[in-house]
């Protein structure tokens, strides 16, 4: 009999705006994905990955004038630079589509026009506040500012009041036709919290949705209208329908729509838990399985954001650990639904104590013994005894478990479960102590088994991790000598016992190199850090007195050329006058410096700052990045010594 073919598996993510370069939360979004995509290859499934970038609106056209470019132009250079990124992450996309690729734009058009002809989109008039950077309307309830504006809720940005003549799509419709679909689907949307959020919203009433616009050119013209561009979440949430193949690709559409996820931020969950169904409903597409609205990643406590300056970029991770490390603490850190905090040294904890502690010495030390007691080659060995069994059937029980905690999208608990498994794995070897058994010639056998035993679960961890770890997966396995990588062994397939006697091994490099914090800081990052150090060394009164600190008198302050921090000022310390370089002008104007008087220390070593000498330092708080001078408050002569 033949078995009954897997379902395919088609996950998205959402399509990137290309005003901007990506950051880590981007990143977090599509290394899931490629988590989920991974594990569904193993398991045999046909996977289909989407991914791309949302190319239309506002949002782009602002940024593009603002950089002096054309949209397009702006769009090619930042899906270069997405496209490197998901390399350098080892992203396994089927697909990657782009909204101003022709095929999309007819696809939009060609649905638009069919729920016209339906009815399901009309032409009326609207007014109301629109945000560009969300482009989003806000919802009615928001109330106005005193200078009689709205600010938006989301992202703390005034407003526009936009009116204009527009299509409509007749979302009030669909109000029960969702609530009967959510009631039948309850895994629609995940984790089950947001689901409530959901069906709260659309329990309260759904207006019909304005879905073009006249004030926006770089857009999808509507068909048989082109004064009015199509709004640009019409346009990309068909990114899931054309991205597929819809129109273009039928054997694919027809494999792979509906998609099984939608990973998403859980910004964007109104989107796509209610206008997206109702969209296809209207059209009379199937639904998605599920959308999963995961956390988001925070910086230091705080999100992130480019105003506030806490943007991560994953480069400076990625070029000193690859992207494995990467890869394994967004994961590893927060199950998917829940917000999570990066910081540097959670990071470098994780990588330091998980990575290099955990696996890597595990792996190191059996390869090294293997190599050492065993001439490099795997040996059967002796038969099993109670704990040999034990570390055999635990593995079973693990791929059994890690297989479930990813069908339920679980991977930090699959992740945990794993890192349980290698310490029972370190623990197995402790108590066997083969190093001692090596001593004594005729325990060869004893000593061949815990060997077997121990290569045979770093064999299965590098496989269950491959999803997670690519990389450092198929690391391991070729220095088991394995010839094929792991991704080639189907899941239901992989026995632990699949490791061979008389595999040879390759000794190799570390897997996860140790680093320190301080070694992988950038030099501009330093700074950050050396500011968190609350504690700091007691001096001398002695030592205190070293520093010459006097009264200074500004005399000139001017820019420094091709900076936007720097002042150049001069300061009458007393007995001479002193050139020095701050990092003021944030705060202060150089005319308004003119005259002040300040603390500056006079006998620290001079600094060559941007080709200038800078002959003192002035002192000055920094808050929240800008400096603040504190100024005498009575008068006092220059170079009066302070103390
Ligand atoms: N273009 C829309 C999506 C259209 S899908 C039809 C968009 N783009 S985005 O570039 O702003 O965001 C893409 C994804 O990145 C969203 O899922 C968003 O939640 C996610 N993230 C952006 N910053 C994030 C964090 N700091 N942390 C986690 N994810 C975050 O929205």
């Amino acid at each position: 009999m033949s078995k009954t073919p897997k379902p395919p598996f088609s996950v998205t993510t959402p399509i990137y705006y290309v005003n901007d370069v990506p950051h880590i939360g981007h990143a977090y979004t599509t290394i899931i994905a490629d988590a989920l995509a991974r594990f569904n290859r193993l398991q045999g499934k046909d996977v289909f990955f989407l991914t791309g970038t949302d190319e239309h609106g506002q949002k782009i056209e602002k940024a593009a004038s603002e950089k002096g470019l054309q949209p397009r132009e702006l769009a090619d250079q930042v899906v270069g630079r997405i496209k490197d990124l998901w390399r350098e992450l080892n992203i396994s996309h089927d697909f990657f589509i782009r909204t101003t690729e022709s095929f999309h734009e007819r696809g939009v058009q060609k649905i638009f026009l069919k729920l016209k002809e339906k009815g399901d989109i009309y032409k009326g008039a609207y007014q109301g506040w629109y945000c560009v950077s969300d482009e989003n309307f806000l919802a009615e309830e928001v109330p106005l500012e005193p200078e009689g504006d709205k600010i938006c809720p989301d992202c703390g940005k005034r407003a526009i009041l936009v009116s204009e003549e527009c299509y409509f799509f007749r979302m009030s419709r669909y109000q029960k036709p969702l609530l009967d679909f959510y009631a039948q689907n309850p895994d629609f949307v995940r984790p089950a919290s947001r689901m409530n959020e959901v069906v709260s919203f659309v329990r309260q009433g759904l207006k019909d949705l304005s879905i073009t616009r006249t004030t926006v050119k770089w857009g999808i013209a509507v068909p048989d209208d082109p004064k009015h561009t199509i709004y640009v979440w019409f346009d990309a949430l068909h990114n899931y329908l054309t991205g597929a193949g819809y129109d273009w690709d039928l054997a694919t559409f027809e494999k792979f729509w509906p998609a099984t996820v939608h990973l998403i931020g859980k910004d964007i969950l109104r989107f796509h838990a209610i206008f997206w169904p109702a969209f296809l409903m209207a059209a009379g597409f199937p639904l998605p399985r599920t959308v999963f609205g995961h956390g988001w990643w925070l910086r230091d406590e705080a999100k992130m954001s480019k105003s506030r300056g806490n943007v991560l970029d994953p480069h400076i991770i990625l070029k000193t650990f690859g992207p494995d490390p990467l890869r394994y603490f967004l994961l590893r850190e927060i199950p998917v639904g829940l917000d999570g905090n990066f910081s540097h040294e959670g990071f470098l904890h994780r990588v330091n104590s998980d990575l290099a502690n955990d696996l890597g010495n595990l792996v190191h030390r059996t390869l090294t013994m293997i190599q050492g007691y065993l001439g490099g080659l795997i040996e059967e060995g002796g038969a099993e005894q109670e704990n040999d069994r034990k570390i055999r059937e635990e593995f079973e029980e693990l791929k059994k478990k890690v297989a479930e905690h990813f069908e339920n999208y679980a991977v930090s608990r699959a992740l945990e479960e794993i890192w349980v498994y290698i310490n029972a794995a370190n623990k197995y070897l402790a108590e066997n102590e083969p190093w001692k058994i090596a001593q004594d010639i005729s325990q060869r056998k004893r000593l061949s088994r815990i060997l077997y035993q121990t290569a045979a679960a770093i064999r299965g961890v590098g496989y269950l991790l491959s999803p997670v770890m690519p990389g450092s997966s198929l690391k391991i396995w070729q220095s088991l000598g394995e010839k094929e990588p792991p991704e080639k062994m189907p899941y239901a397939e992989f026995e632990f016992e699949g490791l061979k006697a008389g595999s040879k091994i390759q000794r190799a490099k570390p897997l996860f190199p140790r680093v320190l914090l301080e070694d992988f800081l950038k030099e501009e990052e330093r700074p950050a850090l050396e500011k968190k150090e609350t504690k700091m060394e007691v001096i001398s009164f002695d030592e205190f007195k070293r520093m010459d600190l006097r009264v200074g008198e500004i005399l000139k302050a001017e820019k420094v050329p091709g900076t936007d921090k720097l002042l150049k000022i001069e300061v009458d310390v007393g007995t001479e006058k002193r050139t020095m370089v701050a990092g003021v002008a944030d705060t202060y104007s150089p005319e308004e410096l003119i005259g002040k008087k300040l603390v500056v220390i006079v006998n620290l070593k001079p600094a060559v700052i941007r080709g200038i000498e800078s002959q003192a330092m002035l002192l000055a708080a920094e808050i929240d990045g800008k400096a603040i001078i504190p100024f005498f408050d009575r008068d006092v002569p220059a170079g009066a010594k302070v103390k």
